[in-house]
């Protein structure tokens, strides 16, 4: 059954309770497979790396039951308490956590209603922290980033999102204590890195023009006049919401050669006092001349720049979305403790004509997190093909332990919220995480029959690996894992 088209504005589930379980709890009818686990053997005799986020599913020959899936692995966390000990050499842990970070393509396929890693697959790949990886747009070879055309690695990979053209964005978040533990250079990291699932002998590239700051994730879709745009926002207290246009226009004919738009554009953030896209552009905003000297300093500085220019300083933005049927922009505000926004807020934003290439915008809080609603800082979003809202809660595992105002809320949740019809900004809960995790990834299968998840950092809290916070989801030390979700 089409529950979407059925259903309209009504969740296609009966709705869960908080729970505060070691499990990961669904509604009536729905079953879980754990695809991978942190440490599994992914195919190719590489191994499935630690706190798996952002998970992209990429159909073969357009099949919903067998395609790739792109995993971010965002940070070592609790996994360095079971990676090695206080006796393993210094550079040998360096090592073991630069190799558990950065990313896995894995191949999958539903058989018999089960969804299996596929372990003969020509695609599985590991990118970690120490993979080479080309610089794109202006600030490559840039004084900015040391005179360098490409760096070593990628990590702190936290969300991202798909192309037009079946590559993967993955968005490098909170690079900086890694870098530094390691002696990089941070101007190599804090960007969106592109990489293409189906091609295993191709280099991955960090896409310059798209900014640094600790991205979140990308939301792409295209102007009325066919360009590029990219929405991202910045996850950190008081930092912007930013989006890149492209120069070109999108050619649907052309494949992955539309990876060349990711290298010319113009990066804006947004000042929602007046609804303006400010753009970071030397040329364009001739003020930034004073303090940068070069385009690709501009890039590298994005959040100096942009707060030159009197961007708005929001909320901790983390996953911003697209609207499938009226094209509005959705964004999470997960929540900015420091000034009492326990909760967050979902705003969303309705460009000038609707044209997401406009310079000017409205905005309107739509959810607002907290004991009323039932959910409490959202952080990673979905949209359904119907416009369903899927929001993926972050309440982090050390508040939860030391302030109240979480207690009701229990582990972190998927809620439902309708975005037309019935029930509009109503959250309905859907699934429930195991202890001190969050529930990261989410994608549909494009029959929209399976949900993909990541399960993330489970047992972070974890001081005494004896002894850990939770067991999910074999019983013994918690693991990280991808779930396929079935049921709709
Ligand atoms: Fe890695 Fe903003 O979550
Ligand atoms: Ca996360
Ligand atoms: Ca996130
Ligand atoms: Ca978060």
């Amino acid at each position: 059954t089409d529950f979407f088209q059925k259903i309209g504005g009504r969740p296609p589930f009966r709705p869960i309770d908080p729970s505060d379980k070691d499990a990961l709890i669904l509604p009536p009818g729905f079953k879980q497979d754990i695809v991978v686990a942190w440490g599994d053997d992914i195919g190719n005799g590489e191994k499935f790396g630690y706190n798996c986020d952002l998970t992209l599913f990429f159909p073969i020959k357009k099949s919903s039951h067998h395609g790739l899936l792109w995993v971010n692995h965002e940070y070592v966390g609790t996994g360095s308490l079971f990676m090695y000990n206080a006796a393993t050499p210094e550079k040998k842990k360096h090592e073991i956590e630069q190799y558990n970070v950065g990313g896995s393509i894995i191949e999958v396929k539903r058989v018999n209603g089960k969804w299996i890693l596929e372990k003969n697959s020509t695609y599985a790949r590991r990118i970690t922290a120490n993979t080479m990886i080309d610089l794109t747009g202006p600030a490559k070879g840039d004084a900015a980033v040391g005179g360098v055309t490409e760096v070593k690695g990628t990590h702190a990979n936290c969300s991202g999102g798909k192309t037009l053209w079946n590559t993967a964005l993955s968005c490098e978040e909170n690079f900086e204590s890694d870098a530094d533990r390691w002696g990089r250079n941070a101007t190599h990291y804090g960007w969106v890195v592109e990489v293409d699932p189906f091609a295993p002998e191709s280099k991955p590239k960090k896409h310059t023009a798209l900014g640094r700051f600790a991205h979140e994730n990308t939301a792409m879709t295209l102007s009325k006049d066919g360009r590029l745009v990219v929405y991202m926002g910045d996850d950190a207290n008081n930092q912007f919401f930013y989006k890149f246009v492209s120069q070109g226009k999108y050619d649907p004919t052309a494949g992955k050669a539309n990876s060349k738009l990711l290298e010319k554009g113009i990066l804006y953030a947004a000042e929602l006092g007046n609804g303006k896209w400010l753009p970071l552009d030397l040329e364009l905003s001739p003020k930034l001349k004073e303090t940068f000297s070069s385009q690709g300093e501009v890039l590298v500085k994005a959040r100096e720049a942009a707060k030159l220019l009197g961007a708005t300083p929001l909320d901790r933005p983390e996953d911003v979305e697209v609207h499938p049927i009226d094209k509005t922009v959705y964004l999470a505000l997960t929540n900015n403790t420091s000034h009492g926004n326990f909760h967050g807020q979902i705003v969303r934003f309705k460009e000038d004509g609707n044209d997401a290439a406009s310079l000017r915008f409205e905005f309107e809080v739509f959810a607002v997190g907290g004991p009323q609603s039932g959910f409490s800082c959202p952080d990673n979003l979905l949209f359904d093909k119907k416009g369903n809202l899927w929001v993926f809660t972050d309440i982090s595992s050390s508040k939860m332990n030391q302030d109240n105002v979480y207690e009701s809320f229990k582990n972190n949740g998927a809620f439902f919220i309708s975005t037309q019809g019935r029930n509009v900004g109503e959250a309905f809960q859907f699934a429930s995480g195991p202890r001190e995790c969050e529930m990261t990834g989410p994608d549909f299968t494009p029959d929209e029959k399976t949900l993909f998840i990541a399960v993330q950092h489970p047992g972070e809290e974890t001081s005494d690996p004896a002894k850990p916070t939770s067991n999910w989801p074999y019983g013994d030390i918690p693991r990280p894992a991808v779930v396929a979700i079935q049921g709709f």
